[in-house]
């Protein structure tokens, strides 16, 4: 297969990570018979920095010309520390995510067997925990209206969400969970929140279509409280934007580093992969980051084009190093660990 990669390095250890995706990447490409061409292109700070905008037009021309897109982190602390920047790296991946109908963030949350012990949770409680969270993308408060009144003195971000928005997130968790354990919980604040009610309304609309689906709805609140607690007893859980920001950094925790959680954000013809974690911008240049999330997204990729044996070689390539202790910091527990790029190497090597 040909296939036509955007690659989006991004911020702070984005680039680092990413690096060793492509080598992997390419490994598996080498060995399957594939053809990746690569379009680097700029997104975030580096953009702003370069051309003074997070998602230029050519990035977008590149991303939709592609059939993928791969993606390192975004965002700098001179930014974050700067609340009347105008312009924000942040922007430029929201705006990538609306511009190119990426409605539906999948992000798995998985246990290694060899990393039970990592976890600060109990190792009974996690053991088998194999849930995914469909992450609303495109609407919800990161989207709605947002200003200041009152001469500066109130700010407001509004929370809009319309049925069909809802619906075609919702059939996406449907079909998810029939592939998977049947089981879909609605995650909402439907007690307080308006467009929780609509989610809610929504959902329950649409469970005749899938007898076999056990549906459940649970409060945020609960939800934040039951993953740590028994995250195994979880299998697809949907909810919006913000709700899902929050409550999958949360989930990272179970399988014992956030370096190590992946995420596909589907919706139209091109899906795009990145990792769960931020830009760490403390450890950019360091060679310190752990570039399996990136990886691992990587491998949702491949399993995207349904490149099932090219997914998986990635994914067992991960565990044998999980295994071996070929680990960067995060997960060395101060033992020996290893670069970024070592790992990076080990993994393509073991492809
Ligand atoms: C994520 C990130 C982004 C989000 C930020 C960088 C805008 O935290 O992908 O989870 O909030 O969606
Ligand atoms: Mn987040």
């Amino acid at each position: 297969m040909k296939l036509n990669i955007a690659l989006l390095a991004g911020d702070g250890i984005g680039p680092e990570v990413i690096d060793q995706a492509v080598k992997v990447s390419d490994a598996v490409a080498a060995k399957f018979g594939h053809e990746i061409n690569w379009k680097p292109a700029l997104t975030g700070a580096a953009a702003i920095d370069a051309v003074g905008e997070p998602y230029p037009d050519e990035t977008h021309e590149i991303c939709k010309s592609s059939d993928a897109v791969l993606f390192g982190a975004i965002g700098h602390p001179k930014f974050d520390n700067d609340p009347s920047a105008k312009v924000r790296p942040e922007q430029g991946l929201l705006k990538m995510r609306k511009a190119l109908g990426l409605f539906a963030n999948v992000r798995p949350t998985f246990t290694f067997p060899s990393l039970l012990d990592k976890s600060p949770l109990k190792k009974e409680r996690i053991e088998g925990t194999d849930l995914v969270f469909l992450r609303e993308l495109t609407g919800g408060i990161y989207f709605g209206e947002k200003g200041r009144r009152e001469e500066g003195e109130t700010a407001f971000d509004n929370c809009v969400y319309t049925r069909a928005e809802v619906q075609r997130l919702a059939k996406k968790g449907f079909e998810l969970a029939m592939a998977r354990g049947k089981k879909l919980c609605c995650v909402d604040k439907a007690n307080v929140l308006e467009t929780s009610r609509l989610w809610r309304e929504t959902v329950q609309a649409m469970e005749t279509d899938y007898p076999e689906v056990e549906v459940s709805y649970e409060f945020v609140d609960a939800v934040a409280m039951r993953l740590v607690q028994w995250p195994n007893s979880y299998d697809v859980l949907i909810t919006e934007n913000l709700f899902g920001d929050i409550l999958t950094d949360e989930a990272s925790v179970i399988s014992g580093s956030m370096g190590l959680m992946p995420s596909a954000s589907l919706g139209s013809d091109i899906g795009l992969f990145e990792p769960i974690h931020g830009s760490y911008p403390q450890a950019t240049g360091l060679n310190i980051a752990n570039p399996m999330a990136t990886v691992l997204s990587a491998a949702m990729m491949f399993e995207n084009f349904s490149l099932q044996a090219e997914g998986k070689a990635i994914r067992d390539a991960v565990n044998s190093a999980l295994e071996k202790g070929m680990v960067t910091e995060d997960l060395a527990d101060g033992g020996t660990s290893y670069g970024t790029s070592e790992v990076g190497d080990w993994l393509a090597a073991n492809i």
